[in-house]
């Protein structure tokens, strides 16, 4: 056998949902890498021969190996920060009230408004490497915080950048319908207008897009407003997913999951009826701890019924200055069993194999398989569940990306 890479001395949580052991779990187990890719996996002893001479053996000391963490949920690219409105916050505002007196969302969009590509791009790029160190291999990052046909293009094309430039692969969304700009005040519906007819198609010229996204709250846009959006996203050929359910229940869910919506994001307002529609549609259901816990919620999302209709649960960060202001997707492992009361086993389903569902790159990523992307991490932890059960202190040894070690 020739192989570019192998390594041994590992266990594999490969989160193979074939699998019939907890995690997917291989103890003792080996991988080869060819050409970026997982060539073989298995039980260390089961490992073909190869040549020993030509190929880099690396020895994972009795590790874990986990597929690369995926966090299929930031708005990454922004400027500034809201410490200002965190103080508000806890003097008494809520973040409806902050946001309709023209703060929140706006106070970002300002900020972003005023910064060069240049200054999003290195901010963006810092974020990128603290969370790659936590073994982070590939992000989702929306827009949504211009609000004007420039501004959203230029932060599109910062995410667009920074997934070439850095090792983690990014995602891009359009999140232009995010919140109803000062200019529009009152007349969102030719904000929607903006969106759908200048916007859209710019964004389609410049392929700086992979998904749509929109705010579908009563802070931001309607159902109807939300539909049109989506519509004309899907009549474009791009991917569609919605903030929903988040603060009330406006049907957001239901409606995006009929058009086909990779995920709903939020939703602890979602009813039952509405998670039968995400049933029939293969629409993952995204949950955003650090949302709840920034936001200090108390409606928790429904869980129990997630579980009982199969809805694939993504974990994500959120990562935003208003509702999520933290920089750890691992940290989310942690918040999604203690907040929302996962297993860890479901946590890091959410954070891998979901996760690539609902970015719509299952084929490639987010579980450890021969033929899949060798995107994986090495950590120093005696069994998975660690991962979800400590915070602080990062036992992450390694990570690797399409077979190149990226970190150690
Ligand atoms: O996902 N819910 C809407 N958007 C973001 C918050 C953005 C912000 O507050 O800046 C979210 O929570
Ligand atoms: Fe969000």
């Amino acid at each position: 056998m020739s192989w570019d890479q192998v390594w041994i001395d590992i266990n594999i949580a490969t989160m193979d949902p074939t699998s019939n052991t907890p995690y997917g779990a291989i103890t003792q187990g080996a991988i080869a890498i060819q050409a970026g890719k997982i060539a073989w996996i298995g039980k260390q002893k089961d490992l073909p021969e190869f040549d020993h001479l030509a190929t880099p053996v690396y020895r994972g000391k009795g590790g874990w190996i986990t597929p690369g963490i995926i966090d299929a949920h930031t708005h990454l690219v922004f400027a500034g920060n809201r410490a200002q409105e965190f103080e508000q916050r806890l003097n008494g505002a809520s973040y409806e009230e902050i946001a309709l007196a023209g703060g929140g969302i706006l106070s970002t969009v300002k900020a972003c408004r005023e910064a060069s590509e240049a200054e999003l791009f290195e901010l963006g790029r810092q974020r990128l490497n603290t969370l790659a160190k936590e073994g982070v291999t590939t992000v989702e990052i929306k827009s949504g915080y211009g609000l004007d046909t420039e501004t959203e293009l230029k932060l599109l094309r910062v995410a667009r950048d920074l997934g070439q430039y850095h090792h983690i692969d990014v995602k891009t969304t359009f999140l232009g319908a995010h919140a109803i700009p000062p200019e529009y005040k009152d007349k969102t519906d030719d904000y929607i207008e903006l969106v759908i007819n200048d916007m859209l198609p710019k964004i389609i010229e410049n392929n700086l897009a992979d998904a749509v996204d929109v705010f579908c709250e009563k802070i931001a846009f309607n159902l109807e407003q939300t539909e049109k959006v989506l519509l004309a996203a899907k009549k474009a050929g791009l991917d569609i997913k919605l903030h929903a359910e988040q603060l009330s229940n406006l049907g957001g869910s239901s409606m995006a999951a009929k058009h086909g919506a990779l995920s709903v994001d939020h939703i602890e307002f979602i009813d039952e009826k509405s998670i039968e529609v995400l049933s029939q549609n293969g629409t993952c259901a995204t949950l955003l701890p650090g949302a709840f816990y920034s936001l200090r919620e108390t409606q928790l999302p429904p869980i129990q019924l997630l579980r009982k209709y199969n809805i694939p649960m993504v974990v994500a960060s959120d990562y935003n200055p208003g509702s999520s202001p933290i920089c750890s997707s691992t940290l989310m492992l942690n918040m999604s069993c203690i907040l929302f009361k996962l297993t860890p086993e479901e946590a890091l389903k959410g954070m891998t194999f979901n996760a690539a569902k609902a970015l719509n790159m299952d084929s490639e990523i987010g579980s450890l398989e021969i033929g899949k992307k060798a995107d994986f991490c090495l950590w120093d932890i005696d069994t998975p569940a660690q991962l979800a059960y400590t915070y602080g202190v990062n036992p992450c040894l390694q990570v690797v990306k399409a077979g190149q070690v990226i970190l150690s």
